[in-house]
């Protein structure tokens, strides 16, 4: 049985890297994950609960009984919770029971496109294709803010910088798979470029990749 053809897109928060992974998996019929989902489905359940999110054994036991290819979008896009996912996400055992299940999906044939943290340096060190997709705090923070009020929210421009960048230093300062591109990935940095351009420049890197792995 041939390989799955693994895309693996990491990024820091607001970075563009989720619509890029959903447009490169629709342009290439590949299954997505979004695997950031996961930290926050776990982080929700505790604060669902009530639980403070340094409870490391409820937090395993939700990872644990996720089934991360099931996870609505819609009701864990919560800015605060993505704040609550970065700090779950520290806890080495939630993070062994996540990586095992996205591992498992990055097997699902012809191809996956995975985005995240940690995909090109620990979940799929063997991706054919490795995306490092960033852009400045200021950017990304703006980003998140429109987004916000586009969505009828409320918020203070300063506030969502300053989250972005705490979430910044704990991604990429945790022990346990920081935030850091792969050796062999290809940086992609979206501050003066739309999506459409950031949309193009992978295309052509994953179709190289497909070139050479079918041996045109
Ligand atoms: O990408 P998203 O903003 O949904 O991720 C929420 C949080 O989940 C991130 O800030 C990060 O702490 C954590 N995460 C992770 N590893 C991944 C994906 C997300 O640690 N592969």
């Amino acid at each position: 049985m041939t390989k799955s053809f693994i895309i693996a897109i990491d990024g820091p928060a607001a970075s563009g890297k989720g619509t890029l992974a959903r447009r490169l998996a629709a342009h290439f019929g590949l299954h997505h994950l979004d695997s950031g989902l996961g930290y926050r489905a776990v982080a929700k359940a505790l604060l669902d609960a009530g639980l403070p999110l340094d409870d490391t054994a409820a937090a395993e036991e939700a990872a644990r009984a996720l089934d991360i290819g099931l996870l609505d979008r819609r009701l864990l896009s919560a800015h605060g919770v993505g704040e609550a996912a970065s700090t779950v996400a520290v806890i080495p055992a939630v993070r062994r029971a996540l990586v095992e299940k996205q591992r498992e999906f990055a097997g699902m044939p012809p191809g996956v496109v995975l985005d995240g943290r940690d995909i090109g340096t620990v979940v799929c060190p063997e991706a054919d294709v490795k995306l490092y997709v960033t852009a400045s705090a200021s950017v990304r923070a703006e980003r998140r803010w429109r987004e916000i009020l586009a969505g009828g929210g409320d918020a203070e421009y300063s506030e969502i910088l300053a989250d972005v960048e705490r979430r910044d230093a704990r991604d990429m300062g945790r022990t346990d798979s920081p935030l850091r591109p792969a050796a062999d990935a290809h940086l992609l940095d979206t501050t003066e470029m739309d999506i459409e351009t950031a949309f193009l420049a992978a295309r052509s890197l994953v179709e190289k990749a497909l070139a050479a792995r079918n041996g045109i």
